[in-house]
């Protein structure tokens, strides 16, 4: 598949799609606390994105069950929530959400404390979502794709952590997931030319300690297979001939 080159129009819509899940990640942002369940912000980031009238992207997407991917700990990203899992002080718990706002996808993900965490847990997070904006300074047309890439790898290396290699950051348009597949790490080649118009899901996923990741028997959830800690950072990003403009982004 070819990348898209968004229009105006597309371009506003996507920007419309990306305020309401900033919008959503505030809100559920403000439900994290131990004792919750991952089910109850599920529920509670589905009840909110449907009150913008939007549509859950990764609800059945691939058959994944659920609205947001609840990620805890070890866990890597695509966390199935559950009515039995509780939130415990200490946890670091990654929220991964997207949206269909009139046909246009956005993506976005945040790791979070639960309550008081350890000095290098908060290390973790503040480095992967450092990560993200070393790679963006290369988001521009005319740089190239895995310049970005080499960017936050190479950030996030400097500190002795894992970047994962099995997952990737990826186009987003009328689809959640389009061309160009977008790595974490560098790349023997520098990848595609980038231009305006060009919408991306960029989205370091960084272990605490080596960066291989093993499957669960959900088929799903992705853990460490070291057991270490894991964040995960994301936006949907609109390349342009300036500054790119992160859609997703709230603070
Ligand atoms: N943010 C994830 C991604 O970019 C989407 C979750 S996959 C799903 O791949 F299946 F859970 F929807
Ligand atoms: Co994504």
């Amino acid at each position: 598949m070819a990348v898209t080159i968004k229009s105006d129009r597309e371009i506003e819509l996507m920007r419309e799609a990306g305020k309401i899940l900033a919008n959503v990640h505030k809100e559920l942002e403000k439900v994290i606390r131990p004792g919750i369940s991952t089910m109850d912000i599920n529920k509670i980031g589905e009840d909110i994105i449907r009150s913008y009238d939007c549509i859950p992207s990764f609800l059945n997407y691939n058959g994944y069950p659920a609205s947001i991917c609840v990620s805890i700990n070890d866990e890597v990203v695509h966390g199935i929530p559950s009515k039995d899992r509780i939130l415990m002080e200490g946890d670091i718990i990654s929220l991964d959400a997207g949206v269909i706002y009139k046909g246009f996808h956005s993506d976005a993900a945040r790791t979070h404390a639960v309550g008081e965490i350890s000095a290098d847990a908060k290390k973790l997070i503040e480095v992967t979502k450092q990560s993200f904006f070393e790679g963006i300074k290369f988001a521009k047309e005319g740089n190239h794709l895995f310049e970005i890439s080499e960017a936050i790898g190479r950030y996030a290396e400097s500190f002795g952590y894992g970047v994962v290699r099995d997952l990737v950051g990826h186009g987003i348009g009328c689809n959640l997931h389009e061309d160009p597949q977008i790595p974490n790490f560098k790349q023997r080649r520098r990848g595609l030319k980038l231009q305006a118009g060009m919408t991306l899901a960029i989205e370091p996923m960084i272990n605490a300690g080596r960066y291989d990741v093993e499957w669960l028997e959900d088929d799903w959830t992705v853990v460490s297979e070291d057991g270490s800690l894991s964040a995960h950072y994301e936006n949907t990003v609109l390349i342009t001939k300036g500054e790119p403009e992160l859609l997703t982004m709230y603070e």
